[in-house]
């Protein structure tokens, strides 16, 4: 059955005039062209737009993709949310941002929390959902999926991340890569925290490696990764795509 074009937005008008809902959107990894049009609707007809960031002062490279599908006068509740592995720091900043959203909820504003590329991976998201779950109605709350990081960069190099039976395995920043050394396909996140361990599970296992930065952003830079290069710092927006050679 044919659709109407304006079904959806009327949808996402009527929702957010009769409940305040909790939206986590995923807005990409970058390129203001790789945000869903259900994203670009939730944002067009959203009352507050909350903001994670690591620091006050940074910019928002997620806010860069969205502002321009906000109303002008859409109100912004920018959240801390320290980069630290300490959790009593990490849960006093859920809890605190999880207030904050809650009494956004109970004066009747919709609230979209942006996530850059999706909000179900690796995403402060997931805690604030872990949180508002228990506080809220289930139709309160929607997760608007977007294109991930890992999947923008291989599109950009044209490798397949997986094929036929073949697994695929996604790490984030972690030691002790050698434990996944017999898989033919990887994804390494957050890598500006283990590049070491990552340039030697390139060496030792011969794999074809991608470095990513920035993928869709300003600054971005996609290469293939030489294991002997003296690499010693890379930006976080990074991850290397790793690939086993076929045998
Ligand atoms: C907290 S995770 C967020 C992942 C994100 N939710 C996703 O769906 O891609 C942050 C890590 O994602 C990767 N990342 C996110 N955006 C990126 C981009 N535009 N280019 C390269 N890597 C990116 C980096 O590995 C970074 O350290």
């Amino acid at each position: 059955m044919k659709k109407d074009r304006n079904e959806d937005k009327n949808t996402v008008t009527t929702l957010i005039g009769e409940k305040a809902k909790f939206y986590g959107v995923g807005v990409g990894p970058g390129d203001p062209k790789l945000i869903t049009l259900k994203a670009v609707e939730i944002l067009q007809a959203i009352q507050v737009v909350a903001i994670p960031k690591s620091k006050m002062e940074r910019e928002s490279v997620a806010w860069e993709i969205a502002q321009s599908h906000c109303p002008s006068g859409v109100s912004i509740l920018e959240l801390e949310m320290p980069m630290t592995a300490d959790e009593s720091i990490l849960q006093a900043a859920w809890q605190s941002a999880a207030e904050k959203i809650e009494a956004e909820l109970s004066q009747g504003h919709s609230v979209a929390f942006l996530t850059l590329g999706d909000p179900s991976l690796y995403s402060t998201y997931s805690y604030l959902l872990t949180i508002l779950r228990e506080r809220l109605e289930p139709d309160q709350i929607e997760t608007i999926p977007g294109i991930t990081a890992m999947a923008a960069a291989a599109a950009r190099v044209n490798w397949p991340l997986a094929t036929g039976d073949e697994p695929l395995i996604v790490l984030p920043g972690i030691e002790g890569l050698e434990e996944y050394e017999h898989y033919p396909n990887l994804v390494l996140m957050k890598v500006s925290r283990n590049l070491p361990e990552v340039l030697n599970h390139v060496q030792r296992t011969g794999s074809q490696a991608v470095l990513a930065t920035r993928v869709g952003q300003a600054g971005e830079e996609i290469r293939l990764l030489d294991p002997e290069e003296v690499l010693e710092k890379v930006d976080y927006l990074s991850l290397v795509l790793c690939r086993k050679p076929q045998s």
